[in-house]
């Protein structure tokens, strides 16, 4: 029998995301593994902060980090969608997508919503996708983008995700971009990592201030029209 998602919230209150991944047959470890050869070939003294940045012009794709702290957990996933909320055609944007594990999540909770993951490292969208295909994910779908490169508009959303994807300044332009796309619409942001966090305290009222965020230990989220 083909194995489907829908046990996916069980496994992911049950086994870690590790054993999640290893069960639906993500292959992150290898990839991890050649990207962190490939960047260490080019820069054999960077440390986490430098190995990223040697392999990607400058980005920071976070090549050594362990996966345990690279992507969002499952359980962690779950507790988000739980607290935002996801209607029949919700539209999610992921900032930084890694693997693109949401668009999993979210299509075991309401396949009809979309997702659309941005990730730099093509290596990581091209196993994304394959998992996401392989578990029929009609309306989830990752993309290779640089959410830095001038030509990037930020499109529309209801709910967005990001998990401290890269260089601060990167962090602080996508935000703009976030901010002119909300304009005039009802939006939901998900925020993991504290200096995004900090970035929206001080830099963005107009999701911070107005309405009551709400602070899980890992992740904060916002709105600018509804207390969460
Ligand atoms: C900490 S991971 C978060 C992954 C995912 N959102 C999650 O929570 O599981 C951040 C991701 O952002 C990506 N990233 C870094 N700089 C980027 C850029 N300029 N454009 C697009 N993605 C970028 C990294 O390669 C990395 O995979």
């Amino acid at each position: 029998m083909e194995l489907g998602l829908e046990k996916l919230r069980y496994w992911s209150e049950t086994m870690s995301s590790r054993e999640i991944d290893v069960l639906i047959g993500f292959d992150i470890r290898q990839i991890e593994r050649n990207l962190l050869d490939a960047a260490l070939k080019i820069s054999p003294d960077a440390n986490i902060s430098g190995l990223g940045r040697a392999l990607h012009d400058g980005n920071q794709t976070w090549i050594g980090l362990d996966e345990r702290t690279l992507c969002t957990g499952y359980d962690e996933l779950f507790k988000m969608f739980d607290i935002v909320g996801l209607e029949n055609e919700s539209c999610i944007i992921d900032l930084g997508a890694a693997y693109g594990r949401m668009g999993l999540v979210m299509q075991s909770l309401q396949p009809s919503a979309h997702y659309l993951g941005y990730e730099y490292v093509p290596e990581r969208v091209e196993e994304g996708n394959r998992i996401l295909k392989q578990f029929h994910c009609d309306n989830a779908l990752l993309v290779t983008q640089d959410l830095f490169a001038d030509s990037f508009q930020m499109p529309e959303a209801d709910i967005y995700f990001i998990y401290e994807y890269g260089r601060i300044d990167h962090i602080k332009h996508t935000l703009e971009q976030v901010q002119e796309a909300s304009f005039g619409r009802k939006v939901k942001l998900i925020v993991r990592g504290d200096s995004t966090n900090s970035m929206i305290y001080y830099h963005h009222p107009w999701i911070a201030s107005v309405y009551k965020p709400r602070h899980e230990e890992n992740f904060s989220v916002y709105s600018n029209y509804c207390n969460i």
